[in-house]
Parts: C-alpha cells; structure tokens; sequence
C-alpha cells in the first residue's frame, strides 16, 4: 500500500511542477515590483549575455536592445509555448539549452554579462553553478544578481530554516535561507555592489532581496 500511495504522490508531485507551478511561478513573478526590480538590474546588461535559470522568460523585455546576443540556460523546458512567444517580441538573437548552470556548455571567457534573477534558490548546487559563471566571464565581465535569500534578522532567518523543508516542496526546489552573498564568494567572485532590501508585498521570508555585481577575481 506505501508504494501506491507514493506513486500516487510523485504523480501528483510531476502534475504540480510541470503544469500548476510554472504558471503560478509566471504570475506572481511578473507582478510591477518584480518588474521594476528587473528593468533596473537589467539596463546594465551589455555584449554577449548569458542567463541561468531562465524559467518563463519574464527578463526578455527587460534587455536592452542594443545587447548582441541572449544565451539562456534551464534545465526545465517551462510553459514552452509562452517562452516562444516572448523570445520572438525581442530584436537581438536568443539561443536557449536545456542544461544545469552547474556545467555551462561554453567556453572560458565567452561573456560580457551572466545574468540571475530567482535562480540560485533553487539550482541545487549553487556554488558549483557560481563557478561555472565566474569560469564563462571575460576578465571585465559581470554577473548581475537579484536573488532572495536568508534573513540578517535571526528570528525571521530561523523561520526561514524551519519552513525551509516545506518551500522546497512548494516551491519545486526553492530554498528561503541561502546566504546569496556568502555563495558568490565562496565561488570565488567578488562582490563589486550589494544591496539589501525588502521585496514589497511579498512575505518577509521570501522577500528578503540580494541585489548587486561581482566580478571574477584576477587569475
Ligand atoms: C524561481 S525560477 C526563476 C525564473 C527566472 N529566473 C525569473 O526571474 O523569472 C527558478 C528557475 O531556476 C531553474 N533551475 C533549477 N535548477 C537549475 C539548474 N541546476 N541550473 C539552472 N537553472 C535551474 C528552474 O527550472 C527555474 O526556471
């Protein structure tokens, strides 16, 4: 009886994660406040770009056009019909793999800017991923960030490790409590901007926002 009721869990779980998260993930994402959050980190975007965790390509419009060229990468291939459509509204070429952050098909140095907004939450290794991003920047390139992640306030940061377990399921690997900061770091990148904030109308736990730059350290 256990083994029917997990087949009918992991069923239930495929059903949420390909069809009702995606589409709930879109709407709440594309809300104003996120939508500023995007223009503003995204006018700084130049060259040759790359994007993790590209989701349901809410930046797309959000790009300058004067950028050459969007290479975007996700493991998830999510409300694929949307994702055509908004690559085909944007003048500069989009050229989209399938594959984890963790291992980049590029070659060393290729890009100008890297690119993630909502994404190192929930790739499962971010840190592997942060390698791979500051390996994929030319020497002057930059990785621009707008992430949410753990709390400095330690009530509000254990309340994130204790619903932590209950996010991951929700949110289809989300994590609340990442130090965002620490990661890029520790992948060793440097921190050029960081900016704290709360993320309006979204629940302290997942609003507590990393915004910023960094760049690969000197070799
Ligand atoms: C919360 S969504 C954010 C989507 C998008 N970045 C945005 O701002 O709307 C997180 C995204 O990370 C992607 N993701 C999960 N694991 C990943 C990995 N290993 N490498 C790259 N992206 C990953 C998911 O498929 C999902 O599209």
């Amino acid at each position: 009886m256990p083994e029917a009721l997990f087949a009918i869990l992991r069923a239930t779980m495929g059903f949420y994660s390909r069809h009702i998260f995606p589409r709930l993930m879109d709407w709440v994402m594309s809300s104003q406040d996120f939508q500023r959050l995007r223009t503003d980190l995204l006018q700084d975007a130049r060259g040759e770009v790359l994007e993790i965790g590209f989701g349901t390509g809410l930046n797309l419009v959000h790009y300058p056009a004067s950028i050459s060229r969007l290479s975007i990468v996700d493991p998830a291939d999510l409300l694929p019909k949307r994702v055509s459509e908004r690559i085909a509204t944007v003048s500069f070429p989009v050229q989209a793999k399938h594959v984890t952050a963790e291992t980049l098909p590029y070659p060393d140095r290729r890009f100008d800017t890297v690119v993630s907004t909502w994404t190192l939450c929930t790739i499962p290794n971010p840190v592997q991923a942060l390698r791979e991003v500051s390996r994929v920047l030319k020497p002057e390139g930059t990785l621009l960030f707008l992430e949410h992640g753990r709390s400095d306030d330690h009530t509000t940061a254990a309340w994130q490790d204790r619903l932590n377990p209950i996010q991951n399921v929700i949110g289809c690997g989300c994590h609340l409590n990442r130090q965002i900061d620490r990661l890029i770091t520790q992948a060793g990148l440097r921190i050029a901007d960081l900016d704290r904030f709360l993320l309006p109308g979204v629940p302290r736990l997942a609003g507590e926002m990393y915004r910023g730059r960094a760049t690969p350290c000197p070799a």
